[in-house]
């Protein structure tokens, strides 16, 4: 009589155990710890491994877990052995941690952005290629419920031949403007908006399409948010930092404030009880400096297909979410969801009220017919139901079958950063920017899924 084979369990390191590390951690702990096994946690700061070390304790009775010094990443390795390390840091630091992870002998599973700049991007590549080990991009979006019908009316043919699109994405003045109070504002940390926040956007289009990018233009500006533009509309900024300034009243008529001791425990811990260590502050003025990303960005993208995408993203604005419009030879198909805005992960607006609540629609107008409705699945859980989906893909050895190919890995993870990279050119130079020479891996691939 043959026994049942056990399944291996997978070992897994986390570096940057901030505030996104739980969508990797509590799972691992919790829903799929029969087969996957939490070995290590590093971060520069090791007030925030703490956190996540006593957190993980008290909330699945998880054994302690061993916390290192980002310095100390190799030694990580070395000693808990994982067999894949998850990248969670900020956003600049992906790269060296992916490549040296494949250097020690591992696979990666990054967040997005893959990376911020196209040098960085080639360190990557030369990993993979040196070392032949996996990078898996965690692109949660295209597990939304309403991305995926929306992949699968277009690509069973429903508007016939794609020859354009058009998408306005919405930040408000909650979620848009937290980009501007934390390291997102600083380009060299975030790649701005375009990379870090537009990289799920251009991904989405991307695998809608089934089509390699090729070619972008754009223009990008900071038109709201710093000091200069407060200065021109008369606006008085006389903290750099919201908690002490609400401390001393004096945000009382700000509502861009952020008061950290407000906030609840767990962000506490992670923000406002670990600043002193590192100086990371997420309560900086948005109407202070400097800033150097943008705030208002738009860019044409040309696709090896043939189609064309109109692309806007504002973030400072009175409604967030986003609608994209499909034009093919057989008609149209729009969809768009409708957010409700949250500034620290597991806070609700709840000043938006209910005619603001997270909805979606999608409908098909056919050419000479009467438009109609599709409706939309529901789902539960962050990101629109996305991010329980790409935790069963990445820790459970049963998931279901790949089968609208939802996994991206480097080569996917590349093309939607590239768009946002050669926009921050294009907003420089005011020139067009050919992709290919910015990441020359991507000229041959015509279809995304000729990409890994
Ligand atoms: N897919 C999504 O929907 C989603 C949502 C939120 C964040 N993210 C991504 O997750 C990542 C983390 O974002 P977050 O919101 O948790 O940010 P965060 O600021 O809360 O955490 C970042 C962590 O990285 C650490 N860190 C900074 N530099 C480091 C270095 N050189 N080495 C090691 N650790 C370092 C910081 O100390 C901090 O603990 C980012 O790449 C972000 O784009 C993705």
């Amino acid at each position: 009589m043959s026994c049942p084979t056990k399944t291996r369990v997978t070992r897994f390191a986390l570096v940057g155990a901030g505030g996104r590390a739980p969508m990797f951690l509590d799972p691992i702990a919790g829903r799929f710890k029969e087969h996957c096994q939490l070995v290590g946690l590093c971060d520069t700061n090791p007030a925030r491994v703490q956190h996540h070390q006593d957190r993980l304790v008290e909330k699945f009775n998880y054994e302690r877990v061993p916390g290192y010094a980002a310095a100390d990443f190799d030694k990580m390795i070395r000693e808990t052995k994982p067999d894949t390390v998850i990248v969670t840091t900020v956003d600049a630091f992906h790269h060296q941690y992916i490549a040296r992870a494949m250097e020690l002998g591992c696979d990666a599973v990054t967040e997005k952005p893959m990376t911020i700049d196209a040098d960085k991007c080639q360190v990557i590549w030369n990993a993979i290629q040196k070392t032949g080990h996996k990078l898996r991009v965690t692109f949660n979006y295209r597990y939304g419920p309403g991305a995926l019908l929306v992949k699968q009316l277009l690509s069973k043919g429903t508007i016939g031949q794609i020859l354009h699109a058009d998408m306005e994405y919405l930040l408000d003045t909650s979620h848009g403007a937290d980009y501007f109070r934390r390291w997102h504002r600083e380009k060299d940390k975030s790649g701005g908006l375009m990379v870090h926040k537009s990289t799920h956007h251009f991904d989405l289009v991307n695998w809608w399409l089934d089509a390699v990018p090729e070619e972008v233009f754009g223009w990008g500006k900071l038109g709201f948010y710093g000091r200069e533009n407060a200065q021109q509309r008369g606006l008085k900024v006389d903290y750099e930092h919201y908690t002490e300034a609400a401390q001393q009243g004096m945000t009382k008529d700000d509502p861009f404030a952020l008061d950290l001791t407000r906030i609840g425990a767990d962000s506490r811990k992670l923000y406002w009880e670990a600043k002193d260590i590192d100086g990371y502050r997420r309560d900086r003025n948005v109407f202070g400096g400097p800033i150097t990303i943008e705030d208002s960005m738009s860019a044409l993208v040309r696709y090896k297909t043939g189609v064309v995408l109109n692309y806007s993203l504002n973030a400072y604005l009175p409604r967030e979410g986003f609608h994209i419009a499909f034009n093919g030879t057989h008609g149209r198909l729009e969809y768009q969801e409708i957010h409700q805005s949250h500034i620290i992960t597991g806070q609700s607006d709840q000043q938006l009220g209910e005619e603001m609540k997270w909805e979606s629609q999608c409908v098909v107008l056919p050419m000479f017919k009467k438009p109609y409705k599709v409706p939309i699945p529901q789902a539960k859980g962050g990101h629109g139901g996305g991010d329980p989906l790409l935790q069963e893909q990445i820790f459970s050895p049963t998931a279901p079958p790949d089968e609208w190919h939802l996994s991206a890995w480097h080569g996917q993870g590349s093309a939607s950063i590239m768009v946002g990279i050669a926009a921050n050119k294009s907003f420089k130079t005011g020139q067009p920017v050919k992709i290919a020479d910015l990441c020359p891996q991507l000229a041959g691939a015509v279809h995304l899924s000729d990409l890994p």
